[in-house]
């Protein structure tokens, strides 16, 4: 599967997540701590825009009604069955790519 710049690690403070859209897709792309996550964009409860959400302590918080996701895993906090998909990402340089299936 591919790699995709989707965007520059100058966009992507620590501690904060910027939703990218690659055709019908949107992803949630994160900065964990200083590592680089991608998860669905759209939320496992009633598909609220997970990369509008905000991020604290590796979890990313919806911005409709505040679930939160393990940024790592994809798992909800608080049921682990409800999880989003993950996917891979790769540093080049200041870049930010990521796999899209
Ligand atoms: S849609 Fe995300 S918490 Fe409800």
């Amino acid at each position: 599967m591919p790699f995709v710049k989707v965007a520059s690690l100058s966009d992507l403070p620590v501690d904060s997540v910027i939703e990218v859209t690659l055709g019908d897709n949107l992803y949630a792309l994160c900065n964990d701590r200083g590592t680089i996550r991608a998860l669905s964009g759209v939320c496992a409860h009633q598909g609220g825009p997970l990369g509008q959400g905000q991020i604290a302590n590796g979890r990313l918080m919806c911005p409709w009604h505040a679930w939160e996701f393990d940024c790592r895993t994809g798992e909800n906090c608080d049921d682990p069955g409800a999880r989003v998909a993950t996917f891979e990402v790769r540093l080049e340089g200041n870049e930010i790519l990521l796999q899209v299936p």
